[in-house]
């Protein structure tokens, strides 16, 4: 073990998101969102939890920046309930929704914390759900409006926005497997949803251009995909589905085409584009963010989807709760691909750690050590892939608080500090302390 000094400035966060946190899904004027509407159908969600109360975050947003604060972190990835400020998604303004992410960042400031606020992270108005969603082609003037409020409202106290989370997952989730709202099974729209997403976020990124200041950028979750074997047929599917999860919007936004895999993907259904979306697409961003948990060893499979793959389980690997393996060469495999093929843009590890099943308190410590050596062990991968030369700016880890992890409720834990669902008590765990270690050293033996 040697010790490891990461760049000079480097940020160290933690992440989360308003409907995983918040609570009080419809206080002070919020309209509903698609996924409070979502956790109200049977058989949805995991044990019929909902993100009625969540963490009570938004109650208790003093206590936890204060806990930040206690660590020694220097910057609070959060995204806004886009339900809160336009209660019908669009039109009427609901101005306490604005008031109430004010206080956060203005709390979040006069604690020297750096916030970096997603304006989308899965929670869309459940209004515009019903009308069409992000299979509408409006939906991207829809959220260019959003955000150009917020922005407008905020835009003076905050350096870093994020346009969307994962586009990638509110397609994939949302319209091929439908686990996600609106739980469609649509490899008819799903082209399109994406398509509109990376319209709206362009859209996003020109708002922020007329009123913003700062730095504006994506979010997307990548996960390198290994060929299970070197025989054509299993690289071939390696690079569809490396095409479909990784390049689908990185490619548009940073090389100005969509990768030809899709088109064999989607067959019949892809679409053909207009140029001219392809050319505001590639509206140019400020950084990007990369949330990395896993990869997949992947093989040619013709009863695989519209993929015709499927991952090989990695037996005798380490995994995590959500059955995810531990692959922290994967981390730095994937920073180098994206300099590689992208070039040099500034990048933030956006999100990134595991969830367990974490051991009772002993002496009121929960003694988290796998979580603990999960992080080492993604330290360690992100600080070689810096020495190269990748160009990292900061790191958020997921997530500070245990929280409601979509359609598996609160059964998966990633939080840094474990929340008694029925108090609400907050009890940090050993790998806080170990984050807080890295955070105030700006490096870590590791
Ligand atoms: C990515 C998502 O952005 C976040 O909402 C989720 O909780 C984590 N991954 C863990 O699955």
């Amino acid at each position: 073990m040697s010790r490891y000094e990461f760049p000079e400035n480097f940020l160290w966060g933690v992440a989360t998101s308003a409907y995983q946190v918040e609570g009080s899904p419809l206080a002070d004027g919020a309209g509903p969102s698609n996924w409070h509407r979502f956790c109200r159908q049977p058989g949805r969600i995991l044990n019929g939890d909902t993100g009625d109360l969540a963490c009570d975050h938004y109650r208790r947003f003093r206590e936890d920046i204060a806990l930040m604060k206690e660590l020694g972190l220097s910057a609070y990835r959060f995204s806004i309930a886009w339900s809160r400020v336009f209660p019908e998604g669009k039109g009427r303004l609901n101005p306490r929704g604005l008031a109430h992410y004010q206080s956060l960042v203005d709390t979040l400031l006069a604690h020297g914390i750096r916030p970096m606020a997603t304006l989308y992270h899965w929670d869309l108005p459940a209004a515009l759900e019903d009308a069409g969603g992000w299979a509408n082609r409006d939906s991207a003037g829809w959220f260019a409006d959003y955000a150009h409020t917020v922005i407008r409202a905020l835009g003076d106290k905050i350096d870093f926005w994020a346009t969307l989370n994962e586009p990638w997952v509110i397609m994939d989730a949302g319209y091929m497997s439908g686990v996600h709202p609106p739980g469609h099974v649509s490899p008819k729209e799903a082209p399109w949803v994406s398509h509109n997403l990376l319209r709206a976020h362009a859209l996003g990124v020109q708002a922020f251009r007329a009123d913003g200041r700062g730095q504006i950028g994506l979010v997307v979750n990548l996960e390198p995909k290994y060929a299970a074997t070197s025989s054509r047929d299993d690289r071939a599917a390696t690079e569809r589905a490396h095409a479909y999860m990784n390049r689908q919007y990185l490619d548009p936004v940073l090389r100005g085409a969509y990768p030809e895999e899709l088109a064999e993907i989607f067959g019949p259904h892809w679409p053909r584009f207009e140029s001219e979306d392809l050319r505001l697409i590639q509206e140019p961003i400020d950084y990007l963010g990369i949330n990395y948990y896993t990869r997949a060893v992947v093989k040619h499979d013709p009863r695989g989807g519209p993929l015709e793959v499927s991952a090989v389980p990695q037996r005798g690997a380490e995994h995590t709760a959500m059955g995810w393996e531990v692959y922290p060469q994967g981390l730095k495999d994937i920073l180098r691909w994206v300099k590689a093929r992208y070039g040099d843009i500034p990048l933030y590890i956006t999100e990134n750690g595991a969830a367990f099943a974490d051991p009772p308190p002993a002496d009121g410590r929960i003694d988290d050590r796998r979580r603990i050596a999960y992080y080492r062990s993604h330290l360690r991968a992100l600080h070689e892939a810096i020495a190269e030369g990748v160009d990292v700016r900061g790191y958020f880890a997921w997530s500070l608080l245990d929280n409601f992890e979509w359609t598996y409720g609160y059964a998966k834990r990633f939080g840094l500090v474990q929340v008694d669902p029925a108090s609400q008590q907050r009890r940090p765990k050993a790998s806080a302390g170990f984050y807080a270690e890295v955070a105030q050293s700006n490096g870590a033996v590791l």
